[in-house]
């Protein structure tokens, strides 16, 4: 029942959302502020939807991949030439390039499920790059198929890496998948909350570390003062102090504005449980 309210006051403020409220607002940095990095391939755009949602809820760089020669715009021709990839185990060469991917600590790894399976093009992306102590998070979208043999192929593909639960979404529902790609992104501890129920945001920059538990928001460091914004935008609370009672907000995503000493504005997202 808990759970069930909490996922109803999610969507909701999810669902009154703008994209233009999103863009001002900084991402969070994955757990343990590790340098993140979205790739993905898309032929009608489902999944770069996903990417693009993960891209702005997390700290992260973002890299469409292209072949080299591009797939044929005939959907039958499409399929034909796809099934004859991957039953020749051809990869087809990438025009997209990579130059810092040493610098990256997590990938997240987005695509379409093509019969049954990951599509060429990330075969060709998985081996040309070392993911060696690297995490490594699919993502897929697809029309029925399920992401399972995808997820072990990436797996096969990634040996030497930390392969976390992938993410599969139909197409039909990607567009209302926020609830479940950020329900998917806490689960695997990407965004710092791994079933302990608080959820912890550092801000490297001006050493400010949030956190949030059921009852109490509190925050380290100096600072002038907090305001807690919800997601339409409307002030919830404010104090000068450094810990803000938040127990009987509803569960769902806020935004802390804190003022710092230097009068600077820092904002951060929270999620309640
Ligand atoms: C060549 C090809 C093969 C596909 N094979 C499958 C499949 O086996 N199972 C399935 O459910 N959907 C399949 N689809 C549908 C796509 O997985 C689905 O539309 C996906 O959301 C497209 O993502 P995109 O818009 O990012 O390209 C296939 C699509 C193409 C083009």
């Amino acid at each position: 029942m808990k759970k069930r309210k909490y996922l109803l006051s999610l969507l909701a403020i999810i669902v009154s959302t703008t994209y233009s409220n999103s863009e001002t607002t900084e991402a969070t940095p994955p757990v343990g502020n590790q340098k993140a990095l979205v790739v993905y391939f898309t032929r009608t755009g489902n999944t770069k939807q996903v990417a693009d949602f993960i891209h702005k809820t997390i700290e992260s760089d973002r890299v469409e991949l292209k072949t080299v020669e591009p797939y044929p715009e005939s959907y039958n021709e499409l399929l034909t030439q796809a099934q004859q990839e991957i039953n020749s185990g051809y990869s087809p060469p990438l025009s997209t390039t990579i130059e810092n991917m040493e610098s990256y600590d997590i990938v997240f790894v987005g695509y379409p499920i093509w019969h049954g399976t990951t599509p060429p093009p990330i075969v060709t992306f998985l081996t040309e790059y070392d993911f060696s102590g690297k995490i490594v998070v699919p993502f897929c979208t697809s029309a029925s198929s399920s992401g399972s043999s995808s997820f072990q192929k990436v797996q096969q593909l990634c040996l030497q890496s930390t392969v976390l639960d992938g993410l599969w979404l139909m197409s039909s529902s990607v567009e209302s998948s926020q609830t479940r790609i950020l329900e998917w992104l806490n689960r695997i501890g990407i965004l710092g909350d791994n079933g302990t129920g608080i959820e912890t945001v550092v801000d490297t920059k001006n050493t400010h570390s949030v956190s949030i538990t059921e009852s109490y928001l509190h925050v380290s460091g100096d600072f002038n003062r907090l305001t807690l914004i919800n997601m339409n935008g409307a002030e919830i609370s404010r104090t000068k102090e450094k810990t803000m009672p938040v127990g009987n907000l509803p569960a769902g995503i806020y935004f802390l504005k804190i003022d710092t000493k230097n009068n600077a504005m820092v904002t951060k997202k929270v999620i309640k449980k």
